[in-house]
């Protein structure tokens, strides 16, 4: 799956599933666009790309932000003078009860994070795809289907993610630009670190039917999939990678 030539912007890029799917496209070739706000985490990433000879341009950015959010897409244009691909990774998780009355700041938070984002850069960046017949992958969760108890707003905010990608697959589609959604199960990245949760998803305990948690790299390589001519067909799809979590629920 060559992406030689090909201008890669992902979201989220300096950790876990958007880390290591940067790197991957940056491994088949890509110019790639890293986006978000851990400098540290981000030269990291950086180190990893240009062993591929590829060096990344870095977008230090805050993805809730506006004005942030056409900064990135106006850097992308004036480095590359192109967007084939643009990966909406970038997201949070919190935990917190409906009733205990911090429900709104949190859905405000994350739905400003996990879905608004996604809604500004598309629009921002379809003009671009347009050009190019590129393609979108949006990065969801099986949350968007099963519900995780005190998550209320987490939830929420990936049944809209995955709902607004079908209605851009549907609108854009006419554009010959294709959007797709992975759905991951639990990934060992620092998801739940960076939502104030000192655990990893083995202390969790979390029960899949395959009894596994995923590695970034596994939704990676279904993104770098959906985003290739391999999946020239594939438009509106919600692709499932959970162990088979979602089985039994
Ligand atoms: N891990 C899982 O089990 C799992 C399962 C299903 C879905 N997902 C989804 O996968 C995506 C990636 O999460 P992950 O598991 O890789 O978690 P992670 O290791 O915490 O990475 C999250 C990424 O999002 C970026 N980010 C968060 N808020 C941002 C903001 N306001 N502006 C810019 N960047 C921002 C972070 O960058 P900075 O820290 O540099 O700001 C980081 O690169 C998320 O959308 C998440 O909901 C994860």
């Amino acid at each position: 799956m060559s992406f030689k030539d090909k201008v890669v912007l992902v979201t989220g890029a300096s950790s876990g599933i958007g880390a290591a799917t940067a790197i991957l496209f940056a491994k088949e070739g890509a110019d790639v666009v890293l986006v978000g706000r851990n400098e540290t985490k981000l030269k990291k990433v950086t180190q990893d790309c240009a062993t591929f000879g590829k060096h990344p341009l870095v977008i230090k950015a805050d993805v809730s932000d506006d004005d942030d959010n056409r900064r990135i897409i106006n850097d992308t244009i004036a480095k590359f003078n192109k967007l084939d691909v643009l990966v909406n990774n970038a997201g949070i998780s919190r935990m917190g009860p409906i009733l205990g009355g911090q429900i709104t700041e949190q859905y405000d938070e994350i739905m400003k994070t996990n879905v608004r984002s996604v809604v500004r850069l598309t629009s921002l960046a379809a003009p671009y795809l347009i050009k190019t017949k590129g393609n979108i992958v949006n990065v969801s969760s099986v949350a968007g289907r099963a519900i995780f108890d005190q998550s209320a707003a987490y939830c929420t905010s990936k049944a809209a993610l995955t709902h607004f990608s079908r209605a851009s697959a549907l609108e854009l589609a006419r554009h010959g630009v294709r959007v797709n959604v992975v759905s991951p199960g639990p990934v060992y990245t620092d998801i739940l670190i960076n939502a104030g949760i000192p655990m990893t998803f083995d202390d969790v305990n979390i029960k899949t039917a395959l009894n596994r948690i995923s590695n970034p790299e596994e939704i990676g390589d279904i993104i770098l999939f959906l985003a290739s001519d391999k999946a020239k067909g594939i438009t509106g799809s919600d692709y499932v990678s959970d162990n088979g979590y979602l089985t039994s629920k």
